[in-house]
């Protein structure tokens, strides 16, 4: 009985894990710093200092319905491959060379976080 209450603890703390992703929101915070902002804005609203001279504005990431619309695959495909990749503006750029999948996997946990843990 002992045993069995421990194995359903433990599937418990798997479920937790695996919905995020496997990224590390605060790492993802900080590469959104980095890499993001100068278009997603500094709050992730989509008002970055580059957008006066974009023909597509960039995603509001603080849009709680749109966000949720999509799925962590979509998230991560637009990241590494780009825009273009679901069927978006080829303004949004492919990060497939500059970040490996662990840190695009932070990227994705901190994006859930902006739209949708207020
Ligand atoms: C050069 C400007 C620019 C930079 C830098 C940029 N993006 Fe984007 N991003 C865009 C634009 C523009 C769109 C919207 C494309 C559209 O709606 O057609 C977009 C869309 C997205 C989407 C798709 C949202 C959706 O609606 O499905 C994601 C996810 C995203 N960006 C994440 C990021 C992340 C993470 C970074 C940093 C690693 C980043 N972007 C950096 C311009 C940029």
């Amino acid at each position: 009985m002992k045993t069995a209450k421990f194995i359903v603890v433990l599937a418990g703390l798997a479920t937790v894990h695996l919905s995020y992703a496997d990224g590390d929101a605060s790492e993802g915070k900080a590469l959104y710093r980095n890499y993001c902002t100068q278009c997603h804005g500094v709050t992730g609203d989509g008002k970055g200092v580059n957008i006066p001279d974009m023909a597509v504005l960039p995603r509001d990431h603080t849009d709680t319905s749109e966000m949720s619309a999509r799925t962590d695959a979509e998230l991560t495909k637009a990241i590494k491959h780009g825009g273009k990749a679901v069927n978006k503006s080829v303004l949004m750029p492919a990060w497939e060379g500059n970040l490996n999948d662990q840190q695009v996997a932070n990227l994705v946990a901190y994006l859930r976080e902006l739209c949708c843990n207020k």
